[in-house]
């Protein structure tokens, strides 16, 4: 596809990666400038833009309700760019950050424009830091509210919004109070929108574009593309673009898969596709919810040849269970219980008790925490015992 030229600037054809510009300068010739005037939120309702750093919540849906919190108590609200990417298997946002970080702060200021924001944050990893504050420094003049720039701990939960109103609070990155809704009652009890980096970034394109440019790809009820890190048994691992809706083998075959493989779709919170389930499945929430499995941050692992899927799992598992501050019970005996149970299996135990086990504290543990971690993690255990067999017998 080429790249048309309009008023506003350059149309990417293909988006995110197209943009990415790394001085201002050459960031605003391209995509064009800053349009203010854009009635923005109903321009986001209207493309269908969801969240892109796993929870998939429409972004239009938030900004309202941050601005409606906003005028229900009188409290400035705040805008939150979140690049903590705390999950190891993904590399999207410091990528994006990194080689398109105008992009991203130009969503920034526009979301916090469309709320009546007074400040805007961006939490980013210790490797996009540079690339982050060079870009602020150009911005002098252009931006309309000051940005603080927060790095974030490298911790896996660390990126959960009440943990990243914590960080920026100056408290332990650590996830809080699942009552208290951060889009009501965030950073020192302001309304706050935290928002993905890249969700910003699409933000910012389809303010310039329009909601008809981004349903130009991918499908009518998951419209747009996202940014997706392949890795495993690749030739060609990395951050690649890709629009809702697309083959997942086209995907991985572009990215030079291979063999055939179990695939973990989502990341270390994601769920595991045997090879024929990921022959026919798409990269789309409506395709990979028939295998328990989503979009999520757009984390697509391919299992080598020779490696055990139980004893990656297993691995998996017992990262996770370190990563939790051991706040709450899920954490505290579910996550450790099921990351031994696994290593047992992953070490060549056979007892036939250990799988029923593994699903007795599943169930004990989903829906149980302040935040999603467990049941990430449970999501993570289930698909392995579907994908990898049921009995010892068949554990490969
Ligand atoms: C354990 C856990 C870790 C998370 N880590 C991140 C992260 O690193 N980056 C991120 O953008 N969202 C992360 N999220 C999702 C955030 O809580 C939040 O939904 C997101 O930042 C909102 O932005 P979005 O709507 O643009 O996706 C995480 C959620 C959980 C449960
Ligand atoms: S569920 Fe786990 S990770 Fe989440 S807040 Fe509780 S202890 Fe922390």
């Amino acid at each position: 596809m080429t790249a048309l030229t309009t008023a506003a600037g350059t149309v990417p054809s293909h988006p995110l990666l197209d943009a990415a510009r790394l001085r201002l300068e050459d960031h605003l010739r391209h995509v064009g400038p800053i349009p203010w005037a854009v009635p923005l939120v109903r321009e986001l309702e209207a493309a269908g833009l969801t969240g892109r750093g796993g929870g998939g919540f429409p972004v239009a849906r938030k900004l309202t309700v941050a601005a409606s919190a906003a005028a229900a108590t009188g409290r400035v609200p705040l805008v939150v760019a979140n690049g903590a990417e705390g999950e190891p298997a993904s590399a999207k946002d410091r990528r994006l950050l990194a080689h398109a970080p105008h992009l991203v702060l130009d969503g920034l200021q526009l979301a916090a424009a469309a709320i009546g924001a007074d400040r805007a944050h961006v939490l980013v990893a210790p490797a996009a830091l540079v690339a982050v504050q060079a870009a602020l420094v150009e911005r002098a003049g252009v931006d309309r509210v000051p940005v603080e720039v927060t790095v974030a701990a490298e911790r896996f939960v660390a990126g959960e919004e009440s943990a990243v109103v914590a960080a920026l609070e100056g408290r332990p990155a650590l996830p809080g109070d699942k009552l208290r809704r951060v889009v009501e009652s965030g950073v020192h009890g302001r309304p706050t929108a935290v928002q993905n980096v890249e969700t910003l970034a699409h933000l910012a394109l389809i303010a310039r574009f329009g909601a008809g440019w981004f349903r130009s790809r991918g499908t009518a009820t998951e419209p747009g593309t996202a940014l997706v890190t392949v890795s495993g048994a690749l030739d060609r691992p990395g951050v690649v673009e890709v629009a809702h809706g697309t083959p997942l083998r086209a995907v991985l075959d572009g990215a030079g898969l291979r063999h055939p493989a179990p695939v973990l779709v989502g990341g270390f919170h994601g769920a595991w596709l045997a090879p024929h389930e990921v022959g026919v499945a798409t990269f789309s929430r409506a395709s990979l919810g028939g295998y328990g499995a989503a979009t999520g941050a757009g984390v697509l692992i391919a299992l080598p040849p020779g490696v055990s899927g139980m004893v990656e799992t297993a691995r998996i598992a017992a990262y996770l269970a370190g990563q939790s501050a051991r706040q709450c019970g899920p954490c505290q005996g579910g996550l450790p219980r099921m990351a031994d149970v696994l290593g047992r299996i992953a070490a060549g135990d056979r007892d036939p008790r250990l799988v029923a086990e593994l699903h007795r504290l599943a169930g004990l543990t989903a829906g149980r925490g302040a935040c999603h971690h467990p049941d990430g993690t449970v999501r993570l255990v289930r698909s392995a015992l579907r994908v990898f067999g049921t009995d010892l017998g068949a554990i490969s």
